[in-house]
Protein backbone atom coordinates (compact mmCIF):
# COMPACT_ATOMS: atom_id res chain seq x y z
CA UNK A 1 0.00 0.00 0.00
CA UNK A 2 1.37 3.41 -0.86
CA UNK A 3 0.02 6.74 0.97
CA UNK A 4 -0.31 9.85 -1.32
CA UNK A 5 -0.72 13.03 0.49
CA UNK A 6 -1.38 16.18 -1.74
CA UNK A 7 -1.44 19.71 0.21
CA UNK A 8 -3.88 21.45 -2.27
CA UNK A 9 -4.41 25.65 -1.43
CA UNK A 10 -7.90 24.37 -1.00
CA UNK A 11 -7.62 21.62 1.09
CA UNK A 12 -5.70 18.37 1.58
CA UNK A 13 -6.40 15.17 -0.13
CA UNK A 14 -4.69 11.35 0.82
CA UNK A 15 -5.09 8.45 -1.88
CA UNK A 16 -4.43 5.38 -0.83
CA UNK A 17 -3.43 2.91 -3.68
CA UNK A 18 -2.05 -0.79 -3.65
CA UNK A 19 1.12 -2.39 -4.69
CA UNK A 20 -0.38 -2.72 -8.40
CA UNK A 21 -0.89 0.67 -8.20
CA UNK A 22 -5.09 0.51 -8.22
CA UNK A 23 -6.76 3.18 -6.42
CA UNK A 24 -7.53 1.79 -2.89
CA UNK A 25 -9.59 5.03 -1.03
CA UNK A 26 -9.71 8.62 -0.73
CA UNK A 27 -10.56 11.34 1.95
CA UNK A 28 -10.00 14.76 1.79
CA UNK A 29 -10.10 17.82 4.11
CA UNK A 30 -10.54 21.10 3.39
CA UNK A 31 -7.74 24.07 4.83
CA UNK A 32 -9.10 27.46 5.23
CA UNK A 33 -7.13 30.81 4.19
CA UNK A 34 -7.34 34.04 5.37
CA UNK A 35 -6.50 37.52 2.93
CA UNK A 36 -5.87 39.86 5.65
CA UNK A 37 -5.12 43.03 3.09
CA UNK A 38 -5.82 43.42 -0.70
CA UNK A 39 -3.09 41.15 -2.51
CA UNK A 40 -2.29 39.05 0.82
CA UNK A 41 -3.04 35.32 0.94
CA UNK A 42 -2.00 33.22 4.62
CA UNK A 43 -2.31 30.14 5.92
CA UNK A 44 -2.00 28.86 9.37
CA UNK A 45 0.31 25.62 9.14
CA UNK A 46 -0.85 24.00 12.32
CA UNK A 47 -4.13 23.79 9.74
CA UNK A 48 -2.15 21.37 7.14
CA UNK A 49 -1.39 18.93 10.18
CA UNK A 50 -5.17 18.90 11.77
CA UNK A 51 -6.12 18.19 7.93
CA UNK A 52 -3.50 15.34 7.72
CA UNK A 53 -4.85 13.90 11.26
CA UNK A 54 -8.44 13.82 9.79
CA UNK A 55 -7.66 12.90 6.35
CA UNK A 56 -5.23 9.72 7.74
CA UNK A 57 -7.88 8.86 10.19
CA UNK A 58 -10.26 8.63 7.84
CA UNK A 59 -8.64 6.42 5.19
CA UNK A 60 -7.42 4.26 8.60
CA UNK A 61 -11.21 4.37 9.75
CA UNK A 62 -12.82 2.80 6.77
CA UNK A 63 -9.73 0.88 5.22
CA UNK A 64 -8.17 -0.56 8.68
CA UNK A 65 -6.29 -3.65 7.08
CA UNK A 66 -4.81 -2.12 3.96
CA UNK A 67 -3.99 1.35 5.85
CA UNK A 68 -1.75 -0.93 8.50
CA UNK A 69 -0.27 -2.61 5.52
CA UNK A 70 1.23 0.96 4.26
CA UNK A 71 4.74 0.58 2.65
CA UNK A 72 5.23 4.66 1.76
CA UNK A 73 4.04 7.83 1.64
CA UNK A 74 4.51 10.41 -0.88
CA UNK A 75 3.53 14.06 -0.46
CA UNK A 76 2.42 16.49 -3.23
CA UNK A 77 2.21 20.59 -2.15
CA UNK A 78 1.16 23.62 -3.12
CA UNK A 79 4.24 25.47 -4.61
CA UNK A 80 6.33 28.45 -2.97
CA UNK A 81 4.56 28.97 0.75
CA UNK A 82 7.61 30.68 3.66
CA UNK A 83 7.08 28.25 6.30
CA UNK A 84 9.25 29.84 9.09
CA UNK A 85 10.74 28.07 11.99
CA UNK A 86 12.75 29.25 14.62
CA UNK A 87 15.73 27.04 16.17
CA UNK A 88 13.10 24.88 18.17
CA UNK A 89 11.33 24.38 14.60
CA UNK A 90 8.54 26.28 16.03
CA UNK A 91 6.24 28.55 13.05
CA UNK A 92 7.17 32.15 13.28
CA UNK A 93 4.02 33.59 11.62
CA UNK A 94 1.64 32.24 9.11
CA UNK A 95 2.54 30.61 5.77
CA UNK A 96 2.42 33.27 3.35
CA UNK A 97 1.46 31.59 -0.40
CA UNK A 98 1.98 30.95 -3.57
CA UNK A 99 -0.88 33.79 -4.39
CA UNK A 100 0.37 36.31 -2.23
CA UNK A 101 1.54 39.00 -3.85
CA UNK A 102 2.93 41.77 -1.34
CA UNK A 103 6.15 41.20 -2.07
CA UNK A 104 6.27 42.49 -5.50
CA UNK A 105 8.42 45.12 -5.02
CA UNK A 106 11.09 43.31 -3.48
CA UNK A 107 10.29 40.47 -6.27
CA UNK A 108 11.44 43.37 -8.56
CA UNK A 109 14.20 44.10 -7.25
CA UNK A 110 15.78 40.91 -7.22
CA UNK A 111 14.52 39.98 -10.61
CA UNK A 112 17.05 42.95 -11.79
CA UNK A 113 19.57 41.27 -10.50
CA UNK A 114 21.07 39.15 -13.71
CA UNK A 115 22.09 35.90 -11.63
CA UNK A 116 18.49 35.03 -10.46
CA UNK A 117 17.49 34.17 -13.71
CA UNK A 118 20.42 33.03 -14.85
CA UNK A 119 20.82 30.43 -12.21
CA UNK A 120 17.53 29.82 -11.11
CA UNK A 121 15.85 29.98 -14.46
CA UNK A 122 13.12 31.64 -13.14
CA UNK A 123 11.46 35.29 -13.27
CA UNK A 124 11.75 36.22 -9.41
CA UNK A 125 7.87 36.32 -9.18
CA UNK A 126 6.43 37.90 -6.24
CA UNK A 127 4.40 34.48 -5.33
CA UNK A 128 8.12 32.90 -5.09
CA UNK A 129 9.38 32.06 -1.97
CA UNK A 130 12.48 34.52 -1.79
CA UNK A 131 10.88 38.09 -2.22
CA UNK A 132 8.39 36.80 0.59
CA UNK A 133 11.49 36.55 3.29
CA UNK A 134 12.91 39.92 1.75
CA UNK A 135 9.26 41.37 2.70
CA UNK A 136 10.19 40.10 6.29
CA UNK A 137 13.51 41.17 6.53
CA UNK A 138 11.97 44.77 5.58
CA UNK A 139 8.48 44.79 7.36
CA UNK A 140 8.97 42.12 10.25
CA UNK A 141 12.54 42.49 11.34
CA UNK A 142 12.24 40.39 14.76
CA UNK A 143 10.66 37.66 12.80
CA UNK A 144 13.62 37.51 10.22
CA UNK A 145 15.72 37.34 12.96
CA UNK A 146 14.64 34.17 14.46
CA UNK A 147 13.72 32.38 11.16
CA UNK A 148 16.16 29.39 11.78
CA UNK A 149 14.67 27.70 8.27
CA UNK A 150 12.33 28.21 5.56
CA UNK A 151 10.07 25.11 4.86
CA UNK A 152 7.75 25.05 1.38
CA UNK A 153 4.21 23.41 3.04
CA UNK A 154 4.57 20.21 1.79
CA UNK A 155 7.85 19.92 3.74
CA UNK A 156 6.99 21.29 7.23
CA UNK A 157 3.77 18.20 6.81
CA UNK A 158 7.61 15.95 6.41
CA UNK A 159 8.69 17.85 8.96
CA UNK A 160 5.75 16.42 11.43
CA UNK A 161 5.79 12.95 9.61
CA UNK A 162 9.50 12.41 9.64
CA UNK A 163 11.20 15.05 12.07
CA UNK A 164 13.79 16.07 9.16
CA UNK A 165 14.15 19.32 7.20
CA UNK A 166 13.94 17.39 3.60
CA UNK A 167 12.90 19.29 0.19
CA UNK A 168 12.81 18.16 -3.07
CA UNK A 169 13.77 19.19 -6.27
CA UNK A 170 10.56 20.18 -7.88
CA UNK A 171 9.24 21.96 -5.26
CA UNK A 172 12.75 24.06 -4.36
CA UNK A 173 12.95 24.84 -7.79
CA UNK A 174 10.32 27.79 -6.99
CA UNK A 175 11.98 29.21 -4.32
CA UNK A 176 14.67 31.10 -6.50
CA UNK A 177 17.12 30.04 -4.55
CA UNK A 178 17.75 27.03 -6.67
CA UNK A 179 20.30 26.18 -9.40
CA UNK A 180 17.81 24.37 -11.48
CA UNK A 181 19.70 22.73 -13.90
CA UNK A 182 22.39 21.86 -11.57
CA UNK A 183 19.70 20.66 -9.28
CA UNK A 184 21.48 22.16 -6.10
CA UNK A 185 21.42 25.56 -3.59
CA UNK A 186 23.02 28.74 -4.92
CA UNK A 187 24.58 29.97 -2.76
CA UNK A 188 25.11 33.34 -4.67
CA UNK A 189 21.15 33.25 -4.59
CA UNK A 190 20.94 32.71 -1.31
CA UNK A 191 23.23 35.73 -0.67
CA UNK A 192 22.01 37.67 -2.51
CA UNK A 193 18.49 37.66 -0.68
CA UNK A 194 20.26 37.89 2.64
CA UNK A 195 19.92 34.02 3.17
CA UNK A 196 21.96 31.17 4.06
CA UNK A 197 22.98 27.58 2.96
CA UNK A 198 21.86 26.38 6.74
CA UNK A 199 18.39 27.83 6.43
CA UNK A 200 18.04 25.68 3.43
CA UNK A 201 16.61 21.83 3.77
CA UNK A 202 18.60 18.93 2.56
CA UNK A 203 17.58 18.09 -1.03
CA UNK A 204 16.76 14.38 -2.24
CA UNK A 205 14.92 13.62 -6.12
CA UNK A 206 11.22 12.67 -5.60
CA UNK A 207 11.28 9.39 -6.26
CA UNK A 208 13.83 8.87 -3.67
CA UNK A 209 13.54 8.25 -0.12
CA UNK A 210 14.13 10.86 2.21
CA UNK A 211 12.83 9.80 5.87
CA UNK A 212 11.10 7.27 7.62
CA UNK A 213 7.91 7.31 9.32
CA UNK A 214 7.58 8.39 13.27
CA UNK A 215 7.40 5.80 15.48
CA UNK A 216 4.56 7.51 17.56
CA UNK A 217 2.47 8.07 14.55
CA UNK A 218 3.08 4.23 13.49
CA UNK A 219 1.84 3.58 16.86
CA UNK A 220 -1.08 5.52 16.22
CA UNK A 221 -1.58 4.48 12.73
CA UNK A 222 -1.58 1.10 14.05
CA UNK A 223 1.53 -0.01 11.41
CA UNK A 224 3.88 -2.36 12.74
CA UNK A 225 6.96 -2.72 9.89
CA UNK A 226 8.98 1.09 8.83
CA UNK A 227 6.88 3.41 6.37
CA UNK A 228 9.54 5.31 3.84
CA UNK A 229 8.66 9.10 3.15
CA UNK A 230 9.88 9.54 -0.29
CA UNK A 231 11.04 13.11 -1.81
CA UNK A 232 7.90 13.85 -3.06
CA UNK A 233 7.08 16.47 -5.55
CA UNK A 234 5.32 20.01 -6.20
CA UNK A 235 1.84 19.54 -6.95
CA UNK A 236 2.21 20.37 -10.37
CA UNK A 237 5.19 17.83 -10.71
CA UNK A 238 3.29 15.52 -9.06
CA UNK A 239 0.89 15.77 -11.45
CA UNK A 240 2.94 15.14 -13.80
CA UNK A 241 3.63 12.24 -12.41
CA UNK A 242 0.28 11.03 -11.97
CA UNK A 243 -0.62 12.00 -15.61
CA UNK A 244 2.48 10.19 -17.01
CA UNK A 245 3.92 12.99 -18.37
CA UNK A 246 7.99 12.26 -18.21
CA UNK A 247 9.17 12.24 -21.62
CA UNK A 248 10.04 15.62 -23.64
CA UNK A 249 6.95 17.26 -25.23
CA UNK A 250 3.93 16.03 -23.49
CA UNK A 251 1.25 18.28 -22.07
CA UNK A 252 -1.37 18.33 -19.55
CA UNK A 253 -3.65 21.65 -18.22
CA UNK A 254 -4.76 21.97 -15.17
CA UNK A 255 -7.74 23.65 -13.97
CA UNK A 256 -7.08 24.00 -9.88
CA UNK A 257 -7.07 27.05 -7.87
CA UNK A 258 -4.64 28.56 -10.49
CA UNK A 259 -4.67 27.41 -13.86
CA UNK A 260 -1.53 25.39 -15.27
CA UNK A 261 -0.16 24.17 -18.44
CA UNK A 262 2.50 21.83 -18.11
CA UNK A 263 5.00 20.01 -20.72
CA UNK A 264 7.76 17.64 -19.21
CA UNK A 265 11.54 18.09 -21.22
CA UNK A 266 14.55 15.79 -21.50
CA UNK A 267 16.62 18.91 -20.85
CA UNK A 268 16.73 21.94 -19.12
CA UNK A 269 15.15 25.30 -20.99
CA UNK A 270 14.47 28.54 -19.49
CA UNK A 271 12.08 30.74 -21.08
CA UNK A 272 11.89 34.02 -19.29
CA UNK A 273 11.03 36.46 -21.82
CA UNK A 274 7.27 34.59 -22.10
CA UNK A 275 7.30 34.37 -17.99
CA UNK A 276 7.19 30.77 -18.62
CA UNK A 277 8.42 28.61 -15.56
CA UNK A 278 11.20 26.46 -15.42
CA UNK A 279 11.34 23.78 -13.07
CA UNK A 280 12.80 20.43 -12.43
CA UNK A 281 10.53 17.38 -12.25
CA UNK A 282 10.22 15.21 -9.80
CA UNK A 283 12.15 12.20 -11.17
CA UNK A 284 16.15 12.72 -12.41
CA UNK A 285 17.16 14.20 -15.15
CA UNK A 286 13.55 15.75 -16.34
CA UNK A 287 12.75 19.15 -16.21
CA UNK A 288 9.28 20.58 -16.77
CA UNK A 289 8.00 24.32 -18.32
CA UNK A 290 5.03 25.48 -17.22
CA UNK A 291 2.55 28.22 -18.07
CA UNK A 292 0.92 29.62 -14.78
CA UNK A 293 -2.06 31.70 -15.07
CA UNK A 294 -3.03 32.61 -11.20
CA UNK A 295 -6.93 32.51 -10.89
CA UNK A 296 -8.58 29.76 -12.63
CA UNK A 297 -11.33 28.40 -10.41
CA UNK A 298 -10.74 30.89 -8.09
CA UNK A 299 -12.65 33.09 -10.27
CA UNK A 300 -15.46 30.57 -10.70
CA UNK A 301 -15.57 30.94 -6.21
CA UNK A 302 -15.27 34.59 -6.07
CA UNK A 303 -18.22 34.93 -8.58
CA UNK A 304 -20.29 31.96 -7.04
CA UNK A 305 -20.30 33.75 -3.52
CA UNK A 306 -20.75 37.51 -5.22
CA UNK A 307 -23.64 36.04 -6.87
CA UNK A 308 -24.87 34.22 -3.22
CA UNK A 309 -25.18 30.95 -5.39
CA UNK A 310 -22.91 27.96 -4.09
CA UNK A 311 -20.24 26.91 -7.22
CA UNK A 312 -22.57 23.79 -7.58
CA UNK A 313 -26.02 25.81 -8.59
CA UNK A 314 -23.66 28.24 -10.66
CA UNK A 315 -22.59 25.32 -12.78
CA UNK A 316 -25.68 23.38 -13.08
CA UNK A 317 -26.80 26.39 -14.27
CA UNK A 318 -24.66 26.86 -17.56
CA UNK A 319 -26.16 25.99 -20.55
CA UNK A 320 -25.56 22.39 -22.32
CA UNK A 321 -23.57 23.25 -25.12
CA UNK A 322 -21.62 26.51 -26.68
CA UNK A 323 -23.53 28.76 -28.66
CA UNK A 324 -20.41 31.69 -29.33
CA UNK A 325 -18.48 33.84 -27.42
CA UNK A 326 -20.28 35.75 -25.07
CA UNK A 327 -19.83 39.59 -25.16
CA UNK A 328 -18.60 40.11 -22.46
CA UNK A 329 -15.01 39.70 -21.88
CA UNK A 330 -13.71 39.12 -18.18
CA UNK A 331 -10.35 39.58 -17.42
CA UNK A 332 -9.30 36.33 -14.41
CA UNK A 333 -6.55 38.55 -13.23
CA UNK A 334 -7.86 38.64 -9.29
CA UNK A 335 -4.58 38.06 -7.90
CA UNK A 336 -2.55 39.46 -10.61
CA UNK A 337 -0.98 37.21 -13.47
CA UNK A 338 1.87 35.32 -13.93
CA UNK A 339 1.97 33.98 -17.95
CA UNK A 340 2.54 35.52 -20.41
CA UNK A 341 2.41 38.92 -18.42
CA UNK A 342 4.59 39.02 -15.15
CA UNK A 343 2.41 41.91 -13.57
CA UNK A 344 1.42 41.57 -9.97
CA UNK A 345 -0.63 44.88 -9.87
CA UNK A 346 -2.85 44.21 -12.63
CA UNK A 347 -6.68 43.44 -11.66
CA UNK A 348 -9.88 41.35 -12.80
CA UNK A 349 -12.67 43.09 -15.03
CA UNK A 350 -15.52 42.94 -17.21
CA UNK A 351 -15.33 44.97 -20.05
CA UNK A 352 -18.88 45.50 -22.01
CA UNK A 353 -21.47 45.53 -19.23
CA UNK A 354 -24.65 47.01 -20.53
CA UNK A 355 -27.90 47.25 -18.97
CA UNK A 356 -29.11 44.01 -20.85
CA UNK A 357 -26.50 42.34 -19.34
CA UNK A 358 -27.14 39.68 -16.80
CA UNK A 359 -25.71 37.09 -14.30
CA UNK A 360 -25.65 34.34 -16.90
CA UNK A 361 -23.90 36.48 -18.99
CA UNK A 362 -20.93 37.00 -16.22
CA UNK A 363 -20.76 32.99 -15.89
CA UNK A 364 -19.95 32.62 -19.44
CA UNK A 365 -18.06 35.63 -19.86
CA UNK A 366 -15.91 33.95 -16.40
CA UNK A 367 -15.12 30.74 -17.96
CA UNK A 368 -13.99 32.14 -21.22
CA UNK A 369 -11.56 34.74 -19.53
CA UNK A 370 -9.97 31.72 -17.80
CA UNK A 371 -10.00 29.51 -20.94
CA UNK A 372 -8.37 32.84 -22.83
CA UNK A 373 -5.53 33.09 -20.00
CA UNK A 374 -4.95 29.10 -20.44
CA UNK A 375 -4.37 29.79 -24.64
CA UNK A 376 -1.89 32.22 -23.70
CA UNK A 377 -0.20 30.18 -21.51
CA UNK A 378 -0.43 27.86 -23.94
CA UNK A 379 0.95 30.10 -26.90
CA UNK A 380 3.53 31.06 -24.57
CA UNK A 381 4.84 27.45 -24.37
CA UNK A 382 4.51 26.76 -27.86
CA UNK A 383 7.34 28.89 -28.11
CA UNK A 384 9.22 24.86 -27.64
CA UNK A 385 7.84 21.81 -28.98
CA UNK A 386 4.53 20.78 -28.05
CA UNK A 387 3.33 17.19 -28.94
CA UNK A 388 0.14 17.23 -30.87
CA UNK A 389 -0.73 13.88 -29.33
CA UNK A 390 -3.77 13.48 -26.33
CA UNK A 391 -3.67 16.76 -24.42
CA UNK A 392 -4.94 15.67 -21.19
CA UNK A 393 -7.08 18.44 -18.41
CA UNK A 394 -7.12 17.61 -14.93
CA UNK A 395 -8.48 19.89 -12.01
CA UNK A 396 -11.57 20.52 -10.24
CA UNK A 397 -12.33 22.86 -13.37
CA UNK A 398 -12.68 19.98 -15.58
CA UNK A 399 -15.68 18.69 -14.01
CA UNK A 400 -18.02 21.07 -15.57
CA UNK A 401 -18.56 20.45 -19.68
CA UNK A 402 -19.00 23.54 -20.48
CA UNK A 403 -15.25 25.05 -19.32
CA UNK A 404 -13.89 21.74 -21.36
CA UNK A 405 -15.86 22.64 -24.29
CA UNK A 406 -15.02 26.35 -24.53
CA UNK A 407 -11.20 25.49 -23.43
CA UNK A 408 -10.82 22.87 -26.16
CA UNK A 409 -12.64 25.23 -28.74
CA UNK A 410 -10.73 27.88 -27.76
CA UNK A 411 -7.52 25.71 -27.49
CA UNK A 412 -8.48 24.80 -31.21
CA UNK A 413 -7.13 20.60 -30.04
CA UNK A 414 -9.00 17.86 -28.36
CA UNK A 415 -9.11 17.38 -24.82
CA UNK A 416 -8.80 14.30 -23.29
CA UNK A 417 -10.32 13.75 -19.49
CA UNK A 418 -8.83 10.92 -17.15
CA UNK A 419 -10.77 8.98 -14.98
CA UNK A 420 -10.11 10.37 -11.92
CA UNK A 421 -8.92 14.43 -12.98
CA UNK A 422 -8.74 15.42 -9.24
CA UNK A 423 -6.67 13.19 -8.24
CA UNK A 424 -3.64 12.99 -10.17
CA UNK A 425 -1.34 15.34 -8.05
CA UNK A 426 -2.47 12.89 -5.10
CA UNK A 427 -1.50 9.37 -7.47
CA UNK A 428 1.50 10.96 -8.83
CA UNK A 429 2.56 11.09 -5.10
CA UNK A 430 1.70 7.67 -4.06
CA UNK A 431 3.52 6.18 -6.91
CA UNK A 432 6.62 8.58 -6.12
CA UNK A 433 6.16 6.69 -2.76
CA UNK A 434 6.34 3.45 -4.97
CA UNK A 435 9.56 3.96 -6.34
CA UNK A 436 11.04 4.83 -3.40
CA UNK A 437 10.17 2.02 -1.61
CA UNK A 438 10.86 -0.26 -4.13
CA UNK A 439 13.60 0.99 -6.62
CA UNK A 440 11.21 0.32 -9.76
CA UNK A 441 11.95 2.57 -12.74
CA UNK A 442 9.59 5.44 -12.58
CA UNK A 443 9.03 4.71 -16.40
CA UNK A 444 7.85 2.04 -15.11
CA UNK A 445 5.22 3.63 -12.65
CA UNK A 446 4.32 6.57 -14.49
CA UNK A 447 2.11 5.32 -16.74
CA UNK A 448 -0.41 7.61 -18.96
CA UNK A 449 -3.94 7.07 -17.86
CA UNK A 450 -6.77 6.20 -20.00
CA UNK A 451 -8.97 8.83 -21.25
CA UNK A 452 -12.75 8.69 -20.18
CA UNK A 453 -14.13 11.27 -22.81
CA UNK A 454 -12.18 13.19 -25.70
CA UNK A 455 -14.09 16.72 -25.72
CA UNK A 456 -13.55 17.94 -29.22
CA UNK A 457 -13.03 21.33 -30.12
CA UNK A 458 -16.74 23.14 -31.76
CA UNK A 459 -15.03 23.94 -35.24
CA UNK A 460 -18.38 25.54 -36.81
CA UNK A 461 -17.65 28.47 -34.14
CA UNK A 462 -14.22 28.08 -33.40
CA UNK A 463 -13.58 31.68 -35.79
CA UNK A 464 -15.46 33.43 -33.47
CA UNK A 465 -13.81 32.77 -30.40
CA UNK A 466 -10.91 33.25 -32.09
CA UNK A 467 -11.79 37.25 -32.95
CA UNK A 468 -12.86 37.22 -29.33
CA UNK A 469 -9.28 35.82 -27.99
CA UNK A 470 -7.70 38.98 -29.84
CA UNK A 471 -10.12 41.46 -28.60
CA UNK A 472 -9.10 39.52 -24.79
CA UNK A 473 -5.25 40.67 -25.56
CA UNK A 474 -6.13 43.89 -26.09
CA UNK A 475 -7.71 44.39 -23.28
CA UNK A 476 -5.06 43.92 -21.39
CA UNK A 477 -3.09 46.19 -22.82
CA UNK A 478 -6.00 49.09 -22.33
CA UNK A 479 -6.30 48.05 -18.40
CA UNK A 480 -2.41 48.09 -17.71
CA UNK A 481 -2.23 51.86 -17.11
CA UNK A 482 -5.22 52.02 -14.70
CA UNK A 483 -4.02 48.76 -12.90
CA UNK A 484 -4.18 48.57 -9.34
CA UNK A 485 -0.21 49.20 -8.31
CA UNK A 486 -0.32 51.73 -10.79
CA UNK A 487 -3.14 53.65 -8.56
CA UNK A 488 -1.49 53.01 -5.46
C1 LIG B 1 3.03 27.29 -9.68
C2 LIG B 1 2.03 27.86 -8.73
C3 LIG B 1 0.74 27.17 -8.50
C4 LIG B 1 0.77 26.49 -7.18
C5 LIG B 1 -0.63 26.02 -6.83
O1 LIG B 1 4.14 28.10 -9.84
O2 LIG B 1 2.26 28.88 -8.11
O3 LIG B 1 0.42 26.29 -9.52
O4 LIG B 1 1.68 25.44 -7.19
O5 LIG B 1 -0.61 25.16 -5.81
Amino acid sequence: MFLGLDLGTSGLRGILLDDEHKLIAESEADIKTSYPHAGWSEQNPDDWIAACVQVTENLQLSHPKQFAALKAIGLSGQMHGATLLDADGMVLRPCILWNDTRSHREAAHLDQIPEFRAISGNIVFPGFTAPKLEWIRANEPAVFARVEKVLLPKDYLRLWLTGDYISDFSDSSGTSWLNVRAREWSDTCLELSHMALEQMPALAEGNAAAGVLRQDIMRRWNIQKPVIVAGGAADNAAMACGMGLVGDGTVVLSIGTSGVVLRAMNSYQSNTDRAVHCFCHAVPERWLQLGVTLSATNCINWLAKSLNESVAELVASLPTELSGPNPIIFLPYLSGERTPHNDSGIRSAFIGIDSATDAEDLKQAVMEGVAFALRECMDALEDGVVSTEDWFVVGGGSLSPFWLETLATILKHPLAVPTDPQLGAGIGAARLASCAATNQDYREIMTVPKATRVIEPRTDISDRYEEQYKLYKNCYQALKPVSLLRRL
